[in-house]
């Protein structure tokens, strides 16, 4: 039993969840976009959410609006209509498909009377999250957002008791720093000051945190080991492409977001070259930017990596719309420049893979592979080796004899196409990663030095 089904079968009966999207009739203001797939598609996907927090899904709306009420986000007399709806129902929550300001979830809650909670995207999201969060690091991230995403909305009648109950067990007992089981149970108690303190506090961990990656990072990059990072929306297959190219053993489940922390592997490429390959948290429409800024942390593992293997489910209606939703978080993140291949996954469920991946349009750079069925995966990791290659610098050196260290790093590391030896060292041509070309900066030959047009970037 996993321990997802454990923690499903001590909560009995699942709270019951009504859905409610809009479907915005013109652009409102800059706040809501217009809808970048179908409503009813999106409200499938908030379903799963809703699921993967262990709800079941009892009725669900669609409203076509102009733009948002002030008051109540959706009509008022639509909002009557719910509430009724959903006393028939007996349901314990309201989900609403966009962000909701705090105004917004208080009059939402005056007409829905107190008994029922009222919850956005966002806020179901981060339950997950808390569901998620194995390690210290993923904990404390989440609990960050928790307590930005709450702070305003302290002033709420409802409490978020079953939700948290999950949460809690898991998320809140690795918190560890703050001493909390989690933000929702305590929110009653606790006043702003109280909460803007944890927030600081957290932060500071945080930075404890970003800055042990760092160090991290930096080791692996003397070591010059490329890396190269998953990223993709949810469920898209990242975690089992990673196992299944690195004979890792990572949690895969047919799920949104079973993956948050990032895990790293190392993979050898047909041609030798050793990669570091990262899984990290997954990319989903509508996620609000704060909610990303608080997985800093983990997201740097994607900003600073060589390249990314954006993991798309090519098997999904709405892959286009997913893919699009994933090159706008990366553009968000500042990942927008690192190199990217499109590994167009789930191929197996096609009848017509090439068709299929025509559909998806002119994407540059692409692999189709299923990572179920090891369909493609020598073709995507001939193309990693090929794109690392086209990255690394070309480095013409005379390495002075008591720098053995140099030559067998070169040897380790590069691509020689010559080397030999001269009364003074050993001549070597070939090209190494980026990352490790500084070390070499004093030895390049006189030609070599004439030529270069700047220095290498630098180790660290
Ligand atoms: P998150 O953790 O939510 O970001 O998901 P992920 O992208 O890591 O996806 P994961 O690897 O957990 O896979 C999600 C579901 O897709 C699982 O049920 C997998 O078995 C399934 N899956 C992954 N790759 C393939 C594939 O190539 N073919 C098929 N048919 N299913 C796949």
């Amino acid at each position: 039993m996993t321990e997802r089904e454990s923690v499903k079968e001590t909560i009995a009966p699942p709270e019951k969840a009504y859905l409610v999207g809009v479907e915005w009739k013109t652009i409102p203001d800059g706040k809501y976009k217009p809808n970048a797939w179908p409503a009813q598609e999106s409200l499938d996907e908030l379903e799963r959410l809703a699921d993967t927090a262990g709800l079941e899904v009892v009725g669900r709306t669609i409203q076509k609006l102009e733009r948002p009420n002030a008051a109540t986000f959706i009509g008022k007399g639509k909002a009557v209509e719910i509430a009724a709806e959903a006393q028939s129902l007996g349901v314990d929550v309201i989900i609403f498909d966009e962000e909701l300001t705090p105004g917004h979830q208080r009059e939402l809650e005056k007409i829905f009377g107190n008994h029922i909670k009222v919850l956005d995207r966002s806020g179901l999201i981060l339950d997950i999250f808390a569901q998620h969060a194995h390690t210290r690091e993923g904990a404390l991230q989440v609990e960050l957002a928790q307590y930005e995403y709450r702070l305003p909305r302290l002033t709420q009648t409802w409490t978020q008791q079953a939700l948290t109950r999950q949460a809690g067990g898991r998320a809140g007992g690795s918190t560890g720093g703050v001493g909390l089981r989690g933000p929702g149970e305590t929110k009653l108690e606790m006043d702003r000051n109280v909460i803007r303190r944890h927030i600081v506090q957290i932060k500071r961990e945080l930075e404890n945190v970003r800055a042990q990656r760092a160090r991290y990072r930096s080791q692996r990059r003397r070591s010059g080991l490329p890396t190269v990072s998953l990223v993709g929306y949810t469920n898209a297959g990242k975690s089992t492409l990673l196992n299944a190219l690195s004979g890792a053993e990572v949690y895969i489940a047919d799920q949104l977001f079973a993956t948050l922390d990032p895990t790293t592997r190392r993979v050898t490429l047909p041609g030798g070259t050793v990669i570091l390959l990262t899984d990290t948290v997954g990319f989903i429409q509508k996620l609000p930017a704060d909610l990303i800024a608080a997985f800093r942390a983990t997201l740097e593992e994607v900003t600073e990596a060589d390249l990314l293997l954006h993991v798309i489910d090519a098997s999904h209606p709405q892959a286009r719309e997913q893919a699009r939703a994933v090159y706008a978080t990366l553009k968000e993140i500042d990942a927008g420049d690192v190199p990217v291949i499109n590994v167009l996954n789930k191929i197996d469920r096609l009848p017509d893979p090439d068709a299929a991946c025509a559909a998806l349009g002119n994407l540059a750079d692409s692999v189709a592979v299923s990572a179920l069925t090891g369909q493609g995966l020598d073709n995507l990791l001939r193309h990693i080796e090929e794109v690392l290659e086209a990255e690394m610098t070309r480095l013409d050196v005379l390495i002075p004899f008591e720098r053995g260290d140099l030559v067998g790093l070169f040897h380790e590391r590069g691509l020689i196409d010559k080397e030999e030896y001269r009364e003074t060292g050993t001549r070597i041509v070939g090209r190494l990663p980026e990352t490790l070309a500084a070390q070499f900066g004093e030895f390049h030959t006189p030609r070599a030095a004439r030529r270069a047009k700047q220095p290498a970037a630098t180790a660290d």
